[in-house]
């Protein structure tokens, strides 16, 4: 008996080209790990007590679904004092990650072939979560000459009449730009202009190195920004799976605690334990991963540097975009991994504007890092040399 065919869309979204790469390297013992970011850090111990705490006296049971009260007003206090933004508890809704928060607004917000504008290069989830929500994802580009940080004029031009949201990162995957205040300011006043929502995903709100993190909150006048935090990357509990987003419409504060009450029924209760004593403990060790972070970009960026690698320097975030000489960046990821045992993410996964490149994690440990970047160099030279002499053969006739 033949069954039905799905009939969804979520059916046809496409897989992302960095969990291929994943997949295949943890088939090799050998791999070196630089595909995926992942922070290498332990949660902190006083994270691990708390959830420990609470499974022995057994507070693990449903909460309210848009999460515990405790956690929400813990989470607007946070964002209040850190970005400088007057939050409520009410405004704060508990989700499961900060893609878990942009995936809940796509379904919430948009009707089917509505467009969201996301950045390209891209994180791959914006546009499965799009394609989910029956809506159309559409690029604006950031550009590597510019460290990728978008022109407001030109996010502005791809608006049309079926554009009803734009997505913004800033610390971004996977380039590492980190936008400054006017341009946020200038993505805030597209979103006016043209009624979108601006939906901020900001879960590497944590991590810069030279310029701070402006979020589009600041410059949000009318509550048409709703920002996406996590802590993930900030505390390292990335499968405790917890995140927060601050929605100032009150309207879909409730249609967000309906959608997760049709599907998570409520966020996990030992994640949010962790999440409410990662948020109000001590927050030393968020300093000292920042730093390490910063010391493995000043690491890599001279290695590249010394063998002549172009890449991007990053501002923020744990993520590296290289120039590695071939627009093949998949055929050349694939030929790392096999000959030379090193993930990284091919360029094409990221959209047009990463073709010719390729992105490795900061996050992995610096020996692996520096090791693995040392024989993608080697690698590119032998792909550069390649390419150059078959295009000589193809020059000469040959
Ligand atoms: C830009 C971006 N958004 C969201 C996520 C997912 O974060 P979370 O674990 O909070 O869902 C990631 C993880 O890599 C990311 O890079």
């Amino acid at each position: 008996m033949p069954r039905p065919a799905p009939s969804s869309p979520v059916a046809r979204i496409p897989r992302s080209g960095i969990r291929t790469l994943m997949d295949l390297a943890l088939r090799d013992p050998r791999a070196i790990h630089l595909e995926i970011g992942e922070p290498d850090s332990a949660p902190a111990p006083h994270v691990v007590d708390a959830v420990a705490a609470a499974a022995r006296d057994g507070r693990t049971g449903y909460t309210s679904s848009l999460g515990l009260s405790t956690l929400r007003a813990a989470a607007a206090d946070r964002v209040h004092r850190t970005h400088r933004r007057p939050t409520t508890p009410d405004e704060v809704v508990v989700t499961h990650g900060a893609m878990h928060g942009l995936a809940m607004a796509m379904a919430t917000l948009l009707a089917p072939g509505d467009e969201v504008l996301l950045p390209d290069p891209t994180f791959p989830n914006w546009q499965m979560a799009a394609i989910a929500a029956s809506a159309v994802p559409r690029a604006y580009p950031t550009r590597a000459a510019h460290g990728f940080v978008p022109d407001p004029a030109e996010v502005e031009a791809r608006v049309t009449p079926r554009t009803r949201a734009m997505v913004v990162c800033s610390p971004n995957n996977p380039t590492g730009a980190v936008y400054p205040d006017d341009v946020v300011a200038g993505l805030v006043e597209v979103a006016r202009r043209h009624d979108l929502w601006l939906l901020s995903d900001e879960c590497y709100e944590a991590v810069t190195f030279d310029a701070p993190h402006v979020s589009p909150l600041a410059h949000d006048t009318d509550g048409r920004v709703i920002a996406f935090f996590s802590t993930s990357k900030t505390y390292a509990l990335t499968g405790w799976r917890t995140g927060y987003a601050v929605v100032p419409d009150p309207d879909v504060v409730e249609a967000f605690g309906h959608l997760a009450e049709a599907t998570i029924a409520c966020p996990s209760t030992p994640g949010q334990v962790a999440a409410l004593a990662a948020l109000t403990g001590p927050q030393d060790g968020v300093a000292a991963a920042v730093a390490s972070y910063r010391e493995r970009r000043d690491a890599a960026c001279a290695l590249l540097t010394a063998r002549g690698v172009r890449h991007v320097e990053p501002q923020g975030a744990f993520y590296l975009m290289i120039d590695v000489g071939t627009q093949a960046t998949e055929e050349l990821a694939h030929r790392l991994l096999a000959r030379r045992h090193v993930a990284v993410a091919p360029g094409t996964t990221f959209g047009e504007e990463a073709a010719g490149m390729v992105r490795v994690s900061l996050a992995a440990p610096r020996d692996p890092l520096l090791e693995g970047l040392g024989r993608l160099a080697d690698e590119i030279d032998v792909t550069v040399v390649g390419d150059r002499s078959a295009a000589a053969l193809a020059s000469s006739g040959a």
